[in-house]
């Protein structure tokens, strides 16, 4: 079956999305907003929700950019998942924290903790750190090496790792007639010490009912997809086309292989931003109303950040600058841009506006049925193991996918009609991670 993910965000996913007049400007900081969208993902019988982070504002580091987005409105996403794992009980709450800045002990805390109170439903985005202002947040004055980010991460997961594998399963005895609370013997201290952290452990969260919480990654840089194949059992990408997503597919999947591990043992899931139209027509225009809303001033600053150029001296209706500087901006996304623009001969504006509401992930308009078709050929074409799933406006077109959307799928026998299993990793097939002190092995089959 396919898996789908719910990429959360207040407002929606569409940069100008909060100018909708049918959405609440400050849906970001709405517990009752988010409470309404995770439940009909849940009704919509989602794998999961997830919630992207950064320590400070992703995009330019300007608030003069800011102040013409949402992205200065963000809530700390574990607080914000404890309170929905509360409101639900079979979707999969998954949130990202960075491995750069924070240390392993805290984090690894905090995720068996949402793990146990949700009763095993928990994944952790590993992440670098895609915004250097976090940096100036923690005490450092410029964003860590790409490669020094890295080295830590892989050493990150491997003590979080291991705390979570502080307690046998059968630890706590809880014997009051011996005052015996747990088997010393089945208590194991961590002791690590490496290049980078000092843990002795003990965690004080027994393993979850999934046993561990699932490591998710969206690294797309070398480093990232070596460290994903090691360790990561879902992997989130970016892709424009089906061609490309194979491509990747099978090489992300030989590389796990290359690892020892099963190649089934990682989802790969891209992003795709969905508007459902009761015809293609209809869905293209809904979407130009929403495009009419970013404002130009907005537009040109973000797309001068991405490609590397300062544009605002370009006309807005004139032909998009394509002889862009080799600078320190994502090379692949800005190659893909300038590509597109000499390809489809686009105006610096025609040009934002087909990249700053997906920000370089498919889009799928139309019809419930024809966006289903294209969901059905990636996934069947082998170029992805389910979607995740970002929605321009919310609540409004979260709804339209659940309404319309997933029976298309579920029709075609491709989506689930009953959630079957309780943790996130029965749901998304990934076994229970064996905790090398204890004998019995448990799988998520049994
Ligand atoms: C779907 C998706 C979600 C991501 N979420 C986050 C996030 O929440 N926080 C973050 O700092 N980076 C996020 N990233 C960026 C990466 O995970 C990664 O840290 C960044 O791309 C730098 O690593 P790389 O050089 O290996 O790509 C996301 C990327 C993708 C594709």
């Amino acid at each position: 079956m396919m898996k789908l993910g719910f990429f959360l965000y207040g407002t929606g996913h569409h940069i100008a999305s909060w100018r909708d007049p049918g959405v609440m400007p400050n849906a970001n900081q709405s517990l009752k907003h988010y409470i309404n969208i995770t439940q009909t993902a849940e009704r919509g019988l989602f794998d999961f929700v997830f919630n992207a982070d950064s320590n400070s504002t992703f995009g330019p580091d300007d608030p003069d950019i800011w102040k013409r987005t949402t992205v200065s409105m963000r809530l700390e996403p574990l607080t914000l998942l404890g309170a929905l794992a509360a409101v639900t009980s079979r979707i999969g709450l998954i949130s990202t924290a960075t491995t750069t800045y924070l240390d392993p002990f805290h984090v690894a805390r905090m995720f068996a903790t949402l793990d146990q109170l949700s009763e095993g439903r928990v994944g952790w985005n590993v992440v670098t750190s895609s915004a250097a202002s976090e940096a100036l947040n923690f005490s450092h004055a410029a964003h860590v090496p790409h490669d020094q980010r890295y080295e830590r991460a892989a050493e990150f997961i491997q003590v979080a790792q291991g705390l979570w594998d502080s307690w046998e399963d059968d630890a706590h005895v809880m014997d009051k007639a011996k005052g015996l609370f747990f088997e010393p013997a089945k208590l194991h201290m961590l002791e690590h010490k490496g290049k980078h952290f000092s843990v002795r452990g003990p965690l004080m969260v027994p393993r979850s009912p999934q046993g561990q919480p699932v490591i998710v990654q969206a690294g797309q840089s070398e480093a990232g997809l070596e460290l994903a194949a090691r360790t990561a059992e879902v992997l989130f990408t970016v892709s424009q086309n089906l061609e490309a997503s194979k491509k990747f597919y099978a090489d992300l999947k030989a590389r796990t292989a290359r690892c020892g591990r099963s190649p089934d043992s990682i989802k790969v899931m891209p992003g795709v931003l969905t508007v459902v139209g009761s015809s293609r027509d209809e869905a293209k225009e809904k979407f130009e109303q929403l495009q009419a809303l970013i404002h130009p001033e907005l537009g040109v600053a973000m797309l001068s950040d991405i490609v590397g150029l300062d544009l605002s001296k370009y006309p807005l209706d004139g032909p998009m600058p394509t002889e862009v500087e080799n600078t320190t901006a994502i090379r692949s996304f800005r190659d893909s841009i300038v590509d597109m623009a000499k390809r489809d001969k686009l105006t610096l504006r025609q040009t934002y506006q087909r990249v700053l509401p997906s920000m370089g992930h498919v889009v799928f308009k139309g019809t419930p049925s024809q966006i289903a078709d294209q969901m059905e050929d990636w996934y069947k074409s082998n170029a992805c193991d389910g979607f995740n799933i970002m929605t321009p406006v919310l609540p409004r077109s979260l709804n339209e996918f659940v309404d319309l959307v997933i029976p298309e799928l579920q029709r075609r026998g491709i989506f689930r009609k009953e959630y079957t299993g309780k943790t996130l990793r029965e749901n998304m097939g990934l076994p229970i991670p064996q905790n090398p002190y204890f004998s019995t092995a448990r799988t998520a089959a049994e």
